[in-house]
């Protein structure tokens, strides 16, 4: 997560460029680059390894050694001065120098409170992006067969296994911020998160949208059917959405995503569940061909440009996604059909979107509100009173929009 940020407010609405529609049938693998390489000295002897970054970090264009000597002030010092440090000393020291320097950069003067919550969301995104930027600064190796060198190094094979894809031939190098995240996404896919509205657990994978605020999948679980025939599911994510329409009953189900790592996930959960030879898996850029009775989407909920490809799944520039849905919405649903939009006043209340945004965007694409089923978020992150972005998160609501066409 590394750029500024700027809310895209203009409204405007824009056709999505037309992409190949594609039918999911195997274990997708995400797109790699061809990876840089980063080349130094050690011991005498000419290194080299390929470059990787989830969140897309240029490559160093050189790296400084290090091990348990290097202090936190020092570390501190090097990252201040877009130093890469590659760490060759034991792993659990590494880990704890990563948290002195978290500490050391929280710890940074802050500029004054910003003058609007707009202004302030900027202010934190910025804050995330550099904080982030400089503990990506550390970096590991990791082997062929992603096995860590590092003395007392927990085995990540399969972590980077799921995250990354097959083990890469080469050295790779990575930041040792990124390589805790696929760890503790492992262990995030391994547990999985309880749905109540499910009965059962969603097994999120690496950089996919996790359901861990529930509110949402119960209002999907509320709202009253208009048919058991057919549903579209827009922008599957882990598929916890047509999970619970095919456990509502629902026949059939049509899901789309663009990121083969959620429709991968997608997959593995519905199958899991019972449910895989009841949904279609697509990768699509929105909707799959042909019309049905129920719509359903959850789309990323702040317009504002998502700074990593993991990003996707939350920020939406110029609410982009929001508005083709909208706008295409009148194609894909029969006569007397019905959608679900699923998404919060967040960005009205910071100021994201201006206020009515969304009732004067339904009737721009001839839709029509039938109801609107609300509530209240139960994340820790709403009551949290140190948090920035407080006082906005104190007071959002999170809204089922039962649309028709006019
Ligand atoms: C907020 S997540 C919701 C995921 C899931 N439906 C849920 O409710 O937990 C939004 C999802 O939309 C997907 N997405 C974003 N833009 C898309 C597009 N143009 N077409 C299809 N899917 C898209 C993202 O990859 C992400 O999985």
């Amino acid at each position: 997560m590394t750029n500024a940020l700027s809310p895209e407010n203009s409204g405007a609405s824009v056709e999505p460029s037309a992409t190949a529609t594609e039918l999911v049938t195997n274990r997708p693998t995400a797109a790699v680059p061809a990876a840089p390489v980063v080349r130094w000295t050690e011991d005498g002897q000419a290194q080299s390894a390929a470059w990787r970054s989830e969140n897309g970090s240029p490559a160093p264009a050189e790296v400084t050694l290090v091990d348990d000597r290097l202090t936190a002030d020092a570390a501190y010092r090097l990252a201040a001065a877009g130093t890469a440090m590659l760490w060759r000393g034991d792993f659990h020291n590494s880990r704890q120098l990563l948290q002195a320097l978290g500490r050391r950069v929280d710890g940074e003067r802050r500029a004054r409170c910003a003058p609007t919550p707009a202004a302030e969301f900027l202010a934190d995104r910025r804050r995330q992006a550099h904080r982030a930027a400089m503990l990506g600064r550390l970096l590991v190796r990791l082997e062929p067969g992603w096995t860590l060198s590092s003395l007392r190094a927990p085995d990540v094979r399969r972590a980077c296994d799921q995250a990354y894809g097959a083990p890469a031939s080469t050295a790779t190098l990575v930041s040792l911020r990124e390589l805790l995240g696929v760890l503790g996404a492992s262990e995030w896919r391994r547990k999985g998160v309880d749905i109540p509205a499910l009965g059962a657990r969603i097994h999120p994978h690496y950089g996919v949208f996790s359901p861990v605020r529930g509110e949402y999948v119960d209002l999907v679980a509320a709202a009253p059917l208009p048919s058991h025939r057919l549903a579209f599911d827009i922008g599957t994510g882990t598929g916890v959405l047509a999970a619970v329409l095919a456990q509502r009953g629902v026949q059939s189900i049509v899901a789309t995503d663009q990121d083969p790592r959620a429709l991968a996930c997608a997959r593995a959960n519905l199958d899991r569940l019972g449910h895989g030879d009841r949904v279609e898996l697509i990768r699509t850029d929105l909707y799959p061909p042909g019309r049905a009775p129920l719509v359903v989407c959850n789309p990323p909920w702040l317009p504002a440009k998502p700074q990593s490809p993991l990003d996707h799944a939350v920020y939406d520039p110029g609410s982009r996604m929001l508005r083709a849905f909208l706008d295409r919405l009148g194609k894909h649903l029969t006569a007397e059909g019905e959608a679900w939009l699923i998404i919060s006043d967040l960005a009205e209340r910071l100021g994201l979107r201006p206020d009515g945004y969304l009732p004067t965007a339904f009737e721009a694409s001839g839709l029509r509100v039938i109801d609107r089923l609300d509530t209240r978020p139960r994340h820790p992150r709403a009551a949290d009173q140190d948090d920035p972005l407080h006082a906005a998160r104190a007071g959002e609501i999170t809204s089922l929009w039962r649309l028709t066409r006019n």
